[in-house]
This record gives structure tokens, sequence and C-alpha cells, in this order.
């Protein structure tokens, strides 16, 4: 008798805890439905959070300087561009904290051919002439290994960190948005707190097709 009172008190504490538990946890990095973000995910869009102070739309590619590839990560300048999809690979033996995505492998849906290297990752440059670390698409020699971090900053809204590869725990650096003077928003690794990047993630309903037009 004792023990049937047991196993039904204990049985009632489960239904009462379970019928409220939520679909996400503290610890789920979501998108802008509020639905989980899976540790392996393909084909989001990260697009500008409206309480970002950089406007702008979507994370999205271009040509800089003498590129011939549009190797460059940007912010379109059309805020109501999504940019084009990435999809996450995120090292899940690092000990979780709340709304981070620690070590994370970023690349483009679909490969760019004209990189002549896949995946197309995301990556850094050190651009000698202005002396700071751009976010490159993989395709030159000389770029600075490192993943990335994604950190929850707002409601829904995520910053995103460069991690230099080194030992555990790494030195990560928020991106920001910088202004070229050919009005490209190119994604850069800096200290400063002005213009950095707050990001939404928007799941791609239908088949990417943007990343395409460059092959
Ligand atoms: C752009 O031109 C500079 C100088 O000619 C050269 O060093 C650099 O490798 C070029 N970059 C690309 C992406 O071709
Ligand atoms: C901005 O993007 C939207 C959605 O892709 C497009 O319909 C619109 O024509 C774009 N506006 C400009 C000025 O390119």
């Amino acid at each position: 008798m004792e023990m049937r009172t047991t196993t039904f008190f204990v049985l009632f504490l489960l239904s009462a805890f379970t019928s409220y538990l939520p679909s996400s946890t503290a610890f789920d990095v979501l998108d802008i439905n509020g639905d989980s973000v899976p540790y392996f995910s393909d084909d989001y869009f990260l697009i500008a959070h409206e309480l970002s102070i950089n406007g702008g739309g979507g994370l999205d590619i271009t040509r800089t300087g003498n590129e011939t590839c549009p190797l460059s990560v940007i912010q379109n300048t059309n805020s109501s561009d999504y940019g084009t999809p990435i999809k996450f690979r995120v090292d899940p033996s690092d000990f979780p904290a709340p709304g981070v995505f620690n070590y994370v492998n970023i690349q483009l849906s679909s490969d760019l051919k004209c990189s002549g290297a896949a995946p197309s990752d995301w990556t850094a440059l050190w651009d000698d002439e202005k002396e700071k670390l751009y976010v490159k698409i993989k395709g030159y020699d000389n770029t600075v290994s490192g993943s990335f971090q994604i950190r929850r900053a707002l409601s829904l809204g995520y910053n995103l960190l460069f991690c230099p590869s080194g030992p555990r725990p790494r030195k990560c650096t928020y991106l920001a948005v910088e202004v070229d003077d050919e009005e490209n928003r190119r994604l850069v690794v800096t200290e400063s707190y002005e213009n950095r990047l707050v990001v939404k993630f928007k799941k791609l309903e239908e088949a990417p097709e943007k990343s395409r037009a460059y092959d």
C-alpha cells in the first residue's frame, strides 16, 4: 500500500513537471519563432535584430577589393533581403553555457565553386593595409584558423564572435559591421563596442537559390 502511494506520488510529480516543460531550455539557441536551433543545422539566414544599431539586412557575401569571387562576408544593405543561407556545425564536446554555441563551424549552404576551396567555410583574413581582421569565405591561402561563437545578447538576438585556434578556452572577439569606401557593410573582428552585430536566426523554408548565381 505504502509502495503504491509513493509510486502514484512520483507519477503525479512527473506529470506535473512534464506538462509545464517548455519546448526549449535556457541553454538553447533560438530562432525567430522561438524554436531551438540544432547543433548541426542547415539553411538558416542570419538577419539583423531590430534593436541592432546597424540596421541593414541579412548576412551575405560579395566581392570586395580585387576579389573575383564573392569571398567577403557582409551584411546586405537592403533591410528586406535575408542574405545567403548558412549552416552550422557546433562542437558538441564543449561544455554548454546558456544561449551559447561555442566553437562553431559556419559555412555557406551552397559551396562557392569560384573559390576553389570546399566546403565554403567562414574564416578570417588579416588585411595588412587596413590592419584589421575581416570575415571571409575560405579561398585565400593565408587565413587565420579558428572557429566562431554565437552568444545570446538580447531576446532572440545573438552576437557573433571569432575565436582563433589555440588551447581552450579560447579568447573570442566580437564581430561588428564596418562600412568600406564602396558602401559594403563588411564583417570585421573587433574589440570595439561600436556597430557590434546582433543577429536573429531565420530558418529557410525553401531550397536555397541565391548562391547559385555566383557559381
Ligand atoms: C589583390 O591585389 C593585391 C595587389 O596586387 C594582391 O596582393 C592580392 O593578392 C590580390 N587579391 C586577390 C584576392 O586577388
Ligand atoms: C530589397 O529586397 C527585397 C527582397 O529581396 C526586394 O524585393 C527589393 O527589390 C530589394 N530592394 C532593393 C532596392 O534592391
